[in-house]
């Protein structure tokens, strides 16, 4: 069986590569490198550099393919209120553009990687897949929107589709120069730089942490089901739910660093209580939370140390750049 996976050189897309090559899939893989590693391409696959917005280039290189796993996307929530032009069009356009190729091509099931930014802020927690979402960032839209062209485009051509709703995924190869995202890769490089992480807002968001060879166990279910058409699944744990400063501690707390975080201002439209229920994932792809926050945290380390701490890249543009802006990405201070 012949698989194509966008974002393949990103963590998730090459976690998944890496397994279903193990398993005897063929992957073919694209990636533009805009957040992928050339050390993630798994020299089994067939891999081509190119961004999903190219059609014509999606359509070709996806022949004879018959399951499309979609996870490319430029994925900072916070910063997408300040970008929004590049970063939905990096989220909402190039889903179109692979599903287009994916619909041209005939392909038997179409999987979409979306995220819990989709329900926005919830009065009860923990968010379950029925609610009605209603995102707060232009990239929780992208994602919402790009679900719902999924559902329409799929059930129209006959592909079987699934959604798949991760959330917070952590674990080794997670990008740790990215400024903008992944809160424990950041403050893991912060620590062993033997600088201070800095915490926006009073620190009290709360979240769940996933591991990803948690969430991949639960992708390849996917990939084997052909009963899931249609299902919206959130994919990680709904147990230990920390908070950020309780995150630090606990990386500090394993670096044996002696933790006096800075606290900027709140971050515009960020969300502070989300977690997402794991009972759908439970009953029918079998999850089970084998990795604890702990236990993934020092994994995380482990690649970090090996790969060593680096200076962080602000790669993207701020399009609107004034007073709501954090100093952390206009002044590049993480
Ligand atoms: N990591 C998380 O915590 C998390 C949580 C919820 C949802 N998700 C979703 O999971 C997916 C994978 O996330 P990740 O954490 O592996 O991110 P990642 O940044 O590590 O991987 C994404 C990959 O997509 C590539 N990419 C971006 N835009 C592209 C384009 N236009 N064309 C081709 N390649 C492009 C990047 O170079 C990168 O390698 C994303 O869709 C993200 O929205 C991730």
């Amino acid at each position: 069986m012949k698989v194509f996976i966008t974002g393949v050189a990103g963590f998730l897309g090459s976690h998944l590569a890496d397994r279903l090559i193990d398993l005897g899939y063929e992957v073919v893989g694209v990636d533009n490198m805009v957040g992928g590693f050339k050390e993630n391409i798994n020299p089994k696959m067939k891999f081509y550099k190119e961004d999903c917005n190219n059609l014509e280039k999606m359509k070709e290189y996806m022949k004879d393919c018959e399951i499309v796993f979609h996870a490319a996307c430029t994925a900072p929530d916070g910063f997408s209120v300040f970008s929004p032009f590049y970063i939905t069009q990096n989220t909402f356009q190039n889903t179109m553009s692979v599903l287009s190729a994916a619909a041209q091509n005939n392909v038997k099931k179409f999987i979409y990687c979306s995220s819990m930014a989709r329900y926005g802020s919830q009065p009860n927690l923990p968010y379950t897949e029925e609610m009605e979402c209603i995102p707060v960032t232009p990239y929780g839209v992208a994602k919402y929107a790009s679900e719902q062209v999924i559902k329409q485009i799929c059930e129209l051509n006959h592909i079987n589709y699934t959604i798949l709703v991760p959330h917070n995924i952590m674990g080794p190869r997670q990008n740790y120069t990215d400024p903008y995202r992944n809160v424990a890769a950041i403050m893991i490089n912060k620590m062993l730089k033997g600088e201070q992480p800095i915490i926006y807002g009073d620190g009290e968001q709360k979240r769940c942490f996933s591991f990803v060879g948690d969430c991949i166990n639960c992708i390849i279910k996917v990939i084997e089901n052909d009963n899931l058409n249609g299902e919206i699944i959130n994919i990680g744990p709904d147990e230990e739910f920390v908070s950020i400063n309780d995150l630090a501690k606990e990386i500090a707390n394993i670096l044996e660093f002696d933790l006096n975080p800075i606290y900027v201002k709140d971050r515009p439209n960020e969300v502070k209580l989300a977690t997402c229920s794991s009972d759908k994932a439970r009953k029918l792809l079998g999850y089970k939370t084998k990795t604890t926050l702990r236990k993934g945290l020092q994994e995380m380390v482990k690649d970090i140390k090996k790969k060593g701490p680096k200076d962080f890249e602000y790669n993207y543009v701020i399009e609107i750049n004034n007073d709501n802006t954090p100093d952390t990405w206009k002044k590049e201070l993480i």
